[in-house]
């Protein structure tokens, strides 16, 4: 296989997944190369992608069938399971086959996935991404990719279109997934102090957008943009609208690095914190809630309204 004649399948067209499958259908059809392939458990989310020129199919183990490289950016562990154990039925026609995962995913899965993969002679690369949705978007999301060797380089063209830079993580499959969790580590700390301090901007009378102002003048676009999805009120959007970084998605990712952590025994106390603070959230407000939906806990601890003025009012 060269990388002219690779073809190319995509699975899970969710938040992530759309944006990044439509920079490489983009990239496939400048370069005449074959079209992306790709299925989703809502199929109609592709339309978008056949529009670009992709093709649909209908079930994974086609998808399978009918690529050389295919790529999964789902929500879970359970999700790439259930996924891998359907390709599996496909049989000895895996051999040669390069397995992707974009997705955040404990390191035991995806050790799984490479040994139950490699007994079809069908290698695994673990490819978790850095970047919210509209990074994606952009193609400037940051990849840790680990996997053989010789995969890995197979399919560098194709992460380099959606991503603006590769963390070489070598052979072991455990650490992309672990690095992918500990930036996991930072990303909802940072959040939870941020709706901390925006709390205390509401009951001080500080004001929220002067906090978000320093945000942005002290520590860049990056926090300035998380602090953004607490006063827009994107942490908690309206019911027919999907939010960000589910807050279902974070609570995932806070229980692999909680439950890494305590077997290593160590803790991360900022995280326990953000992680409760979350549940509380999802339980109030349902799941329609973005990652800083802690926010909306940390307002009802101050004895304010779960909602702001800018978010949705209620369920
Ligand atoms: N959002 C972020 O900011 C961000 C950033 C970096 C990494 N991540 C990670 O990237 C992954 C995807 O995130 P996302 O925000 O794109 O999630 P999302 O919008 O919720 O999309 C999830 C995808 O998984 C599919 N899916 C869910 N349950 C399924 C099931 N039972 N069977 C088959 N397919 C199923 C969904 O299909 P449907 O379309 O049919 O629902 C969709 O394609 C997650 O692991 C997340 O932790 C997210």
């Amino acid at each position: 296989m060269t990388p002219s004649t690779l073809r190319i399948g995509w699975y899970g067209l969710g938040s992530m997944g759309l944006g990044m499958s439509l920079n490489l259908q983009k990239y496939l059809q400048t370069n005449n190369l074959s079209p992306l392939h790709y299925s989703n458990r809502t199929l109609s989310k592709g339309d978008v992608l056949h529009d670009e020129g992709a093709v649909p199919e209908e079930k994974f183990e086609d998808l399978v069938r009918n690529s050389d490289v295919i790529f999964t950016m789902i929500s879970n562990d359970d999700v790439l399971t259930e996924l891998l154990n359907k390709a599996l039925v496909v049989g000895d026609s895996l051999k040669g086959k390069i397995f992707v995962d974009t997705s955040t995913i404990h390191p035991d899965t995806s050790e799984w996935a490479t040994s139950r993969l490699g007994e079809y002679g069908a290698a695994f690369i673990a490819a978790p991404v850095f970047g919210a949705s509209p990074v994606a978007a952009a193609g400037k999301l940051i990849f840790a990719v680990a996997g053989p060797a010789k995969a890995v380089e197979t399919i560098k063209p194709l992460t380099n279109v959606m991503g603006r830079s590769v963390i070489a993580m070598g052979e072991d499959v455990r650490k992309s997934s672990l690095l992918k969790i500990s930036g996991n580590i930072l990303v909802i700390s940072f959040m939870e102090v941020i709706a901390e301090a925006q709390v205390f901007a509401e009951v001080t009378g500080i004001g929220n957008q002067q906090l978000e102002e320093f945000i942005g003048n002290m520590f860049g676009p990056v926090l300035e943009s998380y602090s953004k999805r607490i006063t827009t009120g994107a942490y908690a959007p309206p019911l027919d609208t999907s939010p960000g970084f589910a807050a279902s998605l974070a609570s995932k990712d806070m229980k692999h690095a909680l439950s890494i952590a305590a077997s290593h025994s160590t803790r991360l106390p900022t995280l326990e914190v953000a992680s409760d603070r979350l549940i509380s959230a999802r339980d109030y407000a349902g799941e329609c809630l973005d990652s800083s939906a802690i926010y909306g806990t940390g307002r009802m601890e101050a004895g304010l309204s779960f909602w702001s003025e800018n978010s949705r009012q209620g369920n």
